[in-house]
């Protein structure tokens, strides 16, 4: 069932585990992620990049998303990721999505603070929530990693803001991280106490070792993004059928194969955060 975004952190709120947060990108992954939250009983977020929300992609992928989400037999919520525009957040809104996350930790902190409160307000319109993010998540490819989420400024963005959940730094990025990255799992109690118990989010989630992960889902994230393991499970699943010298030529017989690999990953995910059983 198609569930908002505030739904879906209060299920992860109450039962204490974060909701594996997918990026999809075509009907494959959409498919895959569907069919590991419903063989684990678990609420999944499926989220897209603003790139996938254009005329050429979103006018497909979109009602694809929807489709799944809507015939699911457990809670799913459909989510703009990174959304950085108003531009992106109308079309995100107009695709039907559930959830909208805004990214203004590219801006100042009094311009974050305004841009996201607009937006908790216009999504609000429209009974959709927000997710925040203080201090930048960067790639791995960057230089230098921004400072790390100030509890203290978490608290006063958090009061200021009215968002459902926030998206936080403490040592993650998104990509291949060159070596395992260590969390500061202090941070993570400090700011949810600071805050009141704001749920948070953790991006860059593919490739943290799992005890990280089970550490500061403990301490409190609610939210865990995988998008970087998707992408590779499905090009290492595609590779592989297509050295099968005696695959179908038939598109849908061959994509059952990298379906089958990103539905393992995601089952994986779903288990590490503790989400199975819980739909
Ligand atoms: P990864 O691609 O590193 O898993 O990060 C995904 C993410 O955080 C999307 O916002």
């Amino acid at each position: 069932m198609l569930v908002s975004l505030k739904e879906i952190i209060d299920i992860a709120e109450k039962g204490n585990f974060a909701i594996p947060a997918f990026n999809v990108y075509n009907t494959e992954t959409v498919m895959a992620v569907v069919k590991a939250a419903e063989e684990m009983r678990a609420p999944v977020i499926m989220q897209v990049y603003p790139r996938l929300l254009n005329q050429e992609v979103g006018y497909y992928l979109c009602p694809a998303i929807l489709a799944a989400a809507k015939k699911a037999t457990v809670p799913v919520c459909f989510h703009l990721d990174h959304g950085a525009t108003e531009v992106e957040i109308h079309r995100a809104l107009r695709w039907g999505a559930t959830g909208i996350m805004y990214d203004g930790s590219v801006h100042s902190f009094e311009e974050n603070v305004e841009n996201t409160k607009r937006f908790v307000e216009i999504c609000g319109t429209v009974d959709v929530t927000v997710e925040g993010e203080l201090g930048h998540i960067g790639s791995v490819n960057d230089d230098a990693m921004d400072e790390f989420t100030d509890p203290a400024e978490a608290a006063e963005f958090v009061k200021r803001t009215g968002v459902t959940c926030l998206a936080v730094l403490i040592g993650n990025a998104h990509g291949h991280y060159k070596k395992p990255p260590k969390l500061d799992i202090e941070r993570v109690k400090a700011i949810r106490e600071a805050t009141g118990g704001i749920p948070l989010v953790l991006h860059g989630g593919s490739g943290i070792p799992d005890e990280e992960v089970k550490a500061v889902v403990k301490a409190g994230i609610r939210k865990m993004n995988i998008g970087t393991d998707v992408c590779c499970s499905f090009a290492e699943g595609t590779k592989e059928i297509l050295e099968d010298p005696n695959r179908s030529l038939a598109i849908d017989m061959f994509m059952k194969h990298p379906i089958e690999v990103v539905k393992k990953l995601a089952i994986d995910k779903i288990k590490l955060v503790g989400a199975d059983g819980k739909a």
